[in-house]
């Protein structure tokens, strides 16, 4: 078994005595467990979590201000699915964008995150020894929460060497009598990769022809560069009813601390959905309904505020991006890359012999104070790279390539 845990290799041992197996045999992601033992080391530059250097912007907080000093009701639950005035505004921003139909009382509900959102469409649909088809490497998250469903994360290679694309044909082969579903996301963490319109219409056609349910993580919709289209499962109306579609509003409002998105799928899934919800999270955080409902308004109203700033993030990102890959090509003797279309990752291949990434990725944090997150916490494909995040600002950035480079002259 792959070791995804990065405490594990610094000798930090766990008692797991009495602990059900379902919870012993996952871990904290590696992307969780290095900043952690960063805070440790004094003076790290981070290339660790994916956390945009932006603060929320001024007409999200202004308006959560506002709430507070004169809505009573901000400190008590929501309703459970949701409030009511957020849940309209999110069908009529999937409509704009997507060009989605959706109802908003039936198929959707507010969730504490897409990652709330996920691990209960899992928790639904997966059962005990159900297969579930990820990419390899993938977002980490995703293959605790199928182990933690009891399920087993079948894990189909992309194609590195092709910009990381989705290789069909290795999903249809995977498939067994016991596959449930089929899980990814795009805009990719940890690759960067953005999957095209046709590839994601043939996986659509894989789920619907076999009847398997597919999750859709897109908490990176709105991050493509170079104006690359991005394309939608929600947009293929014959996969509505296998469709679970996960959103987040943490990457395109910089809202990462608010824990809050939403879940899109039929209504007999989301009636599902709910019970989870209501056992684990009652509704999502009310305050944070409210900087949604508020982020969604600047987005689908008219003066256009909300796409303004989403499209200064975009164009930040993409210099960003391209500072990395500078950089990084200056640094070919260790690291071999594909350049990220979307997302604030890249997934470069450590080149250099008999150097693992959790080696790497522990020697760079304690020899050059760099955070990076090793590769093997993203699937056994991801074994020998490391994820690097661009969200920090262009300074931060430089640092820590300017203490890589530093490292590597020595090394
Ligand atoms: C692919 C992916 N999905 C989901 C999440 C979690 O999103 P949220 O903050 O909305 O729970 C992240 C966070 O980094 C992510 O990278």
């Amino acid at each position: 078994m792959l070791n995804r845990s990065v405490y594990a290799s610094v000798g930090k041992k766990e008692n797991t005595t009495g602990i059900a197996k379902r919870v012993a045999h996952i871990s904290v992601s590696a992307i969780k467990q290095m900043p952690v033992l960063a805070s440790k080391v004094a003076g790290c530059v981070s290339l660790g979590q994916g956390i945009p250097s932006f603060s929320t912007p001024s007409f999200i907080r202004e308006s959560v201000i506002e709430a507070l000093r004169h809505d009573d009701t901000i400190g008590k639950y929501s309703l459970q699915p949701g409030l009511p005035e957020l849940k309209v505004e999110i069908a009529k921003y999937l409509q704009r964008v997507k060009g989605v139909t959706v109802d908003p009382e039936t198929e959707l509900f507010v969730s504490c995150g897409a990652m709330e959102a996920l691990a209960g469409a899992i928790a639904t649909v997966i059962e005990k020894g159900d297969e579930v088809l990820i990419p390899s490497p993938n977002y980490s998250s995703h293959i605790e929460q199928i182990l933690f469903a009891e399920g087993t994360p079948v894990f189909v290679p992309l194609i590195e060497k092709e910009g990381w694309r989705l290789d069909i044909d290795s999903f249809r082969n995977a498939v067994t009598p016991r596959t449930k579903a089929i899980l990814l996301c795009s805009p990719m963490n940890p690759t960067g990769a953005v999957f095209a319109e046709e590839e994601l219409r043939s996986l659509a056609q894989v789920a619907v022809d076999l009847n398997l349910f597919m999750i859709a993580d897109e908490a990176y919709d709105f991050l493509v560069y170079d104006d690359l289209p991005h394309f939608s499962p929600a947009s293929i109306p014959e996969l509505k009813n296998n469709l679970i579609g996960c959103y987040s509003f943490s990457k395109m409002y910089c809202m990462t601390g608010w824990r809050v998105g939403y879940m899109y799928a039929s209504s007999r899934i989301i009636d599902q959905v709910l019970k989870v919800h209501d056992a684990f999270a009652i509704c999502a955080p009310t305050i944070s309904q409210h900087a949604a409902l508020a982020a969604l308004r600047a987005t689908n109203g008219r003066d256009g505020e909300g796409d303004r700033f989403i499209h200064h993030l975009v164009a930040s990102l993409q210099s960003r991006r391209n500072v990395t890959c500078d950089r990084l090509n200056t640094l070919s003797h260790i690291f071999s890359y594909q350049k990220p279309k979307g997302a604030y990752y890249v997934f470069p291949q450590i080149v250099v012999e008999g150097l693992s990434d959790m080696e790497l990725a522990l020697k760079l944090l304690y020899e050059a104070k760099v955070i990076t997150i090793p590769g093997s916490g993203f699937g056994p494909t991801g074994q020998g790279h490391l994820r690097l995040s661009f969200g920090a600002s262009e300074t931060d950035i430089n640092k820590a390539f300017d203490r890589i480079e530093e490292w590597a002259s020595r090394f």
